[in-house]
């Protein structure tokens, strides 16, 4: 199976371009570097030993699409590339609308035009909100998005449900990620954020080497055992597992379908606990405050797993301590080679 990888420069597309690989698929990448660097490229390398192709170009622009696939017979679509930080979707939400739901647009109308049924589509825990109760799975209710970036996700999913509720003859998976952390075991691929991360692990990671004088935590105060926030930390590969498993079972169905599966460890971890975690295992020290919460965050949420655990025969095989091992792995070896 040839499939195309959007976003395969990125974080997760890279992890699944080195997974689709050990499968036994042939991935296509493309991306537009606006969050990412060719240097994942040169990592997929050479974790793999294979150069795959790429092409430089957005998933808006439907001429480029049609480039691409012209020159590849693409079996399914792994639509990765979308924009990502909360913050910034408050402050120019245009930018998210056009980026994560128009792609979904030119994607569609392109595998329309070159016969092309499968899709798994990068969707967030976010769309539940506060869950009504934790673990929250597939059935809960999707709560309204507090943020442009979480309403393109919902909104992602209900067109790609509507496609297939019309008619379309199309196979669509929508993975719900719950908190995606760490590297490959090798460390020649990583999280790359641009500029100062809002994720809590790159902050974490470029704390403790220095490039950022101290993390902060937002809120202590919470309704939870340590009083910080609790998410579904899920390590980078286990994620990337969860694509293939998704393949695989379009390839085992007949038929037009769409469903979502939640893809997370179906573990809570707090905020403190992540960080002492990170702390013992690393053998370091990091410098961290109290800081006030963050507005719009969750109090708790951690996803029951066993739909994808069944229905996708897919679970997780890394832990937390792994994880965080790998993440300080790979902010080493970054320091290193600068
Ligand atoms: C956030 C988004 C989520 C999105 C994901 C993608 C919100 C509410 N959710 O997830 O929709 O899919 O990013 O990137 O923004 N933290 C600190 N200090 C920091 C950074 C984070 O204490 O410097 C805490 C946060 O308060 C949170 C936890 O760490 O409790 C995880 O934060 P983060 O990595 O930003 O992920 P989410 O907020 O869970």
């Amino acid at each position: 199976m040839k499939i195309l990888i959007t976003g395969g420069a990125g974080f997760i597309g890279s992890h699944t371009a080195v997974a689709l690989n050990e499968a036994g698929m042939i991935p296509v990448l493309i991306d537009n570097f606006s969050n990412s660097e060719k240097s994942a490229l040169e990592g997929i390398k050479k974790i793999t030993g294979k150069v795959f192709d790429f092409y430089e170009g957005d998933c808006n622009d439907i001429e480029f699409l049609r480039k691409v696939f012209s020159d590849h017979h693409i079996d399914g679509i792994i639509h990765f590339a979308a924009s990502k930080a909360v913050g910034e979707s408050v402050e120019n939400p245009l930018k998210y609308y056009e980026n994560n739901v128009g792609s979904i647009f030119t994607m569609i109308h392109v595998m329309r035009e070159f016969n092309v049924k499968k899709l798994v589509f990068s969707s967030s825990c976010t769309v539940y909100g506060e869950p009504d109760y934790i673990p929250v799975d597939e059935n809960a209710a999707r709560k309204p998005a507090n943020s442009p970036y979480g309403n393109t996700k919902a909104i992602a999913e209900d067109i790609l449900s509507d496609l297939v509720k019309s008619g379309e003859d199309l196979q669509i998976i929508s993975l719900r990620y719950f908190n995606p952390i760490g590297a490959h075991e090798s460390g020649e691929i990583g999280e790359l954020p641009s500029g100062v991360p809002s994720n809590l692990v790159p902050f974490i990671t470029q704390t403790a080497i220095g490039k950022r004088s101290k993390l902060t935590i937002f809120g202590n105060d919470y309704n939870t055992q340590d009083g910080s926030n609790i998410r579904d930390f899920i390590h980078v590969v286990d994620l990337a597992n969860a694509h293939i498993a998704a393949l695989k079972y379009t390839q085992k169905k007949n038929g037009p379908f769409y469903d979502v599966f939640n893809i997370g460890t179906g573990r809570g971890n707090s905020v403190l606990e992540l960080i002492k975690t990170f702390e013992k295992v690393n053998q370091l020290k990091l410098n961290y405050e109290i800081g006030p919460r963050r507005p719009g965050d969750t109090v708790k949420i951690y996803g029951d797993v066993s739909k994808a655990n069944k229905l996708l025969n897919w679970k997780t095989e890394k832990s937390l301590e792994d994880a965080l091992k790998d993440a300080w792995n790979w902010e080493l070896k970054l320091a290193g080679s600068k």
